[in-house]
């Protein structure tokens, strides 16, 4: 490409004076926009989008202007380059898709209503009042609001407000900060607000459809958030304050707009007497996320988007050291290994895969960017693994200086592991830059050969992939000291292995704590040696073994019917994790058996026998003294006795609905979805049905309404699965937000698969005008690509989406889906037979 691309580079604005008009009756607003700054020429260019640019002076002096609507832009031609002041005075309609600027919609008491909220990133501040919209043109604002007010409103914004004038609401001036970062919002809210140790307001608004305790949870965790990374990063909170608001309808899960963070409503309240603790620790983490980016992202903002990774992966990792810092007897890292760690090792292995850094122009390539599974899972996970390797003390000393070099400014990847390497002494960035720079992972191999014990890495793949010899540079953590701490080449040969094991006394391992980004093979000497020991194996290490033993299955590198009989080995422990990573591999054999068949059967045995003992100690409901690894367990093992089919189990469920029906909110929520699908399944008609709809529409429980979800999607019925899918597309019942998921459920379900990718394929324009252009729109294809397993319906995905191939932000997702789809056919076609002859071989 040529010529320039960025605003910035033709005027570094200063300050701005913004005042924008919200009409909602109409649905429009109004603004100006004042803006300081320098011209580094006299042809220059700001960004706008769906504008109508009224006028357009400098210095107070009309000056051409051009809208390019393609570009986004304004192009104006100044009388001379060098400091200028530009007003823009602009028309522009309030958006109706979650970006910009834009209403909510929700009820209370049957009453309709709306709240106005913003959501700049990555490139909609250009919807809200033209600018240059880039991370990089860091400047002060001032911020102006006009609204059609009612009584008893509540605006808030970035910044505290300093006076009402003739209806007008003036905030103080910002810090210097990046467009992406501005937000505003008003509404009848409620709201929760306490003090940090160092001064720092902390509040909670929500709607008033929410019950207020409702608030209490995310306040704490927010507060105690704050102080937490005052203390970590040794850099006070900037802000006067830290507002966290609930939107009733928002696009990504939350927005780390600096001083006030937007967030899903079901990530923010919750009812503090029945929500599930693996809930609670989601919401938890999705709070420290976004207050991690008040920091990093806010006060330190990437230079342009390639490096988002240096916003994304940080807040990732932020978000668990701080958790587990305020929060120690959670284990939160526990949810890592289950979550994140999987997600990224999945992903990262099929070819065509993202780098975590990726060079970026076209603001439609911006958002395909956040793939959630490499720039946040990976991201993270390799952040964790530099942790692992230079220590807290240099990862603090390193921050420190960074924040201090950098803050109210920008900066780029090879800044951290400057700042970083420097406090440790060590070349971090040649080591990193090897996980940053480049797709995918290795594949450790550790092997004895000619008696002596070799590790040899290449990059693992599963489906087809092409090795281009690539090399990383892999923090090994052995438990045998004659292991380096990097495994920079290809082969290592570590010594004797007779010897080697005699001295030490313990089977030989590497990639010990699971921080490093690989997986192991070890040959079957090392493996059965590991098994031979497992009783010496922590809870991670076993989820780990199990798990890397599914990926080389997953890859052809093992056969998936050797792992068949490792399960029973790990079905009687206590340990969350160890159950979250059995019954993930337990339920990756679905897909090797035909529902209803003889295969189905056994496989249905098998999960009664790996789970009857824990069901039979854990039961149904909570003890009011259980461990936080036995509430985490009961819903895997007890869903594991229904997919078996379980009558007593069947039974169990069937009692706590009936014993609840006056308030089937009051189930307890570790199991309430269970319990709710079980009884559509089972026990369900059409009355059942209408009433868990209505619920659905009637809830503000962002946890209950999920269940529901889940449960309603699970109907055998193909007369109400027409009736679910004819809600879709009314938003009254179901909020486009919260789509996703349903169609997910429908499409699961193997009663309505076919119904569920008949709608998607008929109405994908529908889909594309509601939530097109929002970075959701392609997980849609990605959730498809995760059900579908069979020839038929791989030929009616590449029919479907082959022609989409060439649209902008969704050629990669695409052609991964394809590969992802046409990988899992060909793996259940050559292994069906023996996986099912291996589960038959076990049953009791
Ligand atoms: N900055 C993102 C939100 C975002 C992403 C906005 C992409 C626009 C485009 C925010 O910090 C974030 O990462 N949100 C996550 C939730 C988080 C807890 C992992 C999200 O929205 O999924
Ligand atoms: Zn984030």
């Amino acid at each position: 490409m040529t010529g320039i691309m960025h605003s910035y580079d033709t005027f570094q604005p200063t300050h701005y004076d913004i005042f924008i008009d919200i009409n909602r009756g109409t649905k429009q607003i109004s603004g100006k926009s004042v803006i300081d700054g320098e011209a580094t020429q006299k042809d220059i260019f700001i960004q706008q989008k769906n504008m109508e640019i009224k006028s357009v002076t400098a210095d107070g002096v009309s000056v051409d202007f051009q809208v390019d609507n393609e570009k986004e832009a304004i192009n104006i031609t100044l009388p001379k380059a060098g400091k200028t002041t530009l007003a823009i005075e602009y028309k522009a309609p309030l958006t109706d898709s979650m970006m910009g600027i834009y209403p909510s919609y929700y009820e209370v008491d049957g009453v309709k209503k709306e709240i106005i909220g913003t959501q700049f990133e990555t490139t909609f501040a250009r919807q809200a009042f033209p600018s240059v919209d880039e991370p990089e043109a860091k400047a002060k604002f001032d911020l102006a609001i006009k609204f059609d007010e009612q009584e008893g409103e509540t605006v808030l914004s970035n910044m505290p407000e300093v006076k009402t004038e003739n209806g007008v609401h003036y905030f103080d001036t910002t810090v210097r900060m990046s467009t992406y970062l501005i937000a505003f919002a008003f509404g009848d809210l409620q709201s929760k607000i306490t003090t940090t140790k160092s001064g720092v307001k902390v509040g909670v608004f929500a709607t008033k459809a929410h019950k207020a305790n409702e608030l209490d949870f995310a306040l704490d965790i927010a507060k105690r958030a704050i102080e937490f990374y005052e203390d970590f990063y040794q850099t006070p909170y900037p802000l006067p304050h830290s507002w966290q608001l609930a939107l009733p309808d928002f696009s990504a899960g939350a927005m780390e707009n600096w001083g006030l963070v937007t967030y899903r409503e079901a990530y923010l309240t919750l009812d503090p007497d029945n929500t599930s603790l693996d809930t609670k620790q989601l919401v938890a983490t999705v709070i420290t996320h976004e207050l991690a980016h008040q920091w990093f992202g806010d006060l330190v903002t990437m230079k342009w988007w390639d490096d988002l990774w240096l916003n994304e992966s940080f807040a990732n990792m932020m978000e668990y050291v701080s958790v587990d810092a305020i929060e120690p007897d959670w284990k939160i890292w526990e949810m890592f290994q289950t979550s994140d760690v999987p997600a990224a090792l999945q992903r990262d292995a099929t070819d065509g895969v993202q780098s975590v850094h990726v060079n970026v122009e076209d603001p439609a390539e911006i958002d395909a960017l956040f793939d959630s599974a490499i720039v946040y899972a990976k991201g993270a996970r390799m952040l964790v693994m530099m942790r692992a390797l230079v220590g807290d003390k240099a990862l603090r000393k390193g921050l420190k200086n960074y924040f201090k070099a950098h803050q109210y400014n920008n900066a780029k990847g090879n800044d951290l592991w400057n700042a970083v390497g420097d406090a440790a002494g060590m070349d971090v960035a040649s080591i990193m830059n090897t996980w940053l720079e480049q797709p995918g992972y290795p594949v450790v191999n550790a092997k004895v050969v000619d008696g002596k014990l070799t590790l040899t890495q290449q990059q693992f793949f599963i489906g087809a992939g092409k090795d281009v010899g690539r090399q990383w540079k892999i923090p090994l953590n052995s438990n045998y000291e004659v292991a380096p701490t990097i495994m920079g080449d290809k082969e290592l040969v570590l010594g004797d292995y007779t010897k080697l094991r005699k001295e030490s006394g313990k089977p030989f391992r590497v990639n010990v704590g699971n921080n490093s980004h690989f997986i192991v093979k070890y040959d079957d000497t090392l493996l059965q040696d590991i098994l031979d020991n497992q009783s010496d194996l922590d809870a991670i290490s076993q989820l780990q073994l199990l798990q890397d033993l599914r990926l080389l299955a997953e890859g052809k590198q093992i056969s998936y019917a050797s792992i068949v009989p490792l399960l029973p080995k790990f079905a009687d422990s206590h340990s969350n994790v160890v159950n979250a990573t059995l019954y993930r591999v337990a339920n990756d054999l679905k897909k090797f058996v035909t529902p209803d068949s003889d295969e189905e059967k056994q496989l249905q045995k098998l999960f009664d026998q790996l789970s009857s003992k824990e069901v039979a100690r854990l039961g149904w409901t909570k003890k009011s003294d259980e461990s936080n690894d036995d509430q985490l367990t009961r819903p895997y093992v007890v869903n594991a006795a229904l997919y078996a089919k379980n009558p007593k189990a069947i039974l169990a469920a069937h009692e706590l609905f009936e014993g609840n029906s006056s308030d089937l909110s009051a189930i307890s929520a570790d199991v309430r979805p269970l319990v709710l699908r079980n009884e559509v399944k089972n026990f369900g008609n059409e009355a059942l049905f209408d009433n868990l709809l209505d619920e659905y529409r009637k809830s503000s429980d962002a946890s209950y309404k999920q269940d529901l979800c889940t449960a309603l999607t699970a109907t055998p019925d193909p007369k109400l699965i027409a009736k679910l899918i004819s809600k879709f597309e009314d938003a009254q019942t179901i909020k486009p937000q919260d789509l996703r998921a349903w169609y997910r459920g429908v499409l699961a379900n193997d009663e309505g698969q076919s119904a569920a990718w008949d709608w998607i394929r008929n109405d994908w324009q529908w889909l594309d005008d509601t939530v097109g252009g929002d970075m959701e729109f392609t997980t849609y294809i990605t959730v498809t690509a995760m059900v579908f397993h069979t020839p038929n319906r791989l030929a009616e995905f590449k029919e479907f989406f082959e022609p989409k191939l060439n649209t902008p932000g969704m050629t990669r997702e695409i052609s991964m889906d394809i590969k992802i789809v046409e990988t899992r056919v060909a793996l259940i076609e050559d292994e069906k037979d023996a996986v099912n002859a291996a589960v038959l071989q076990i049953v009791k």
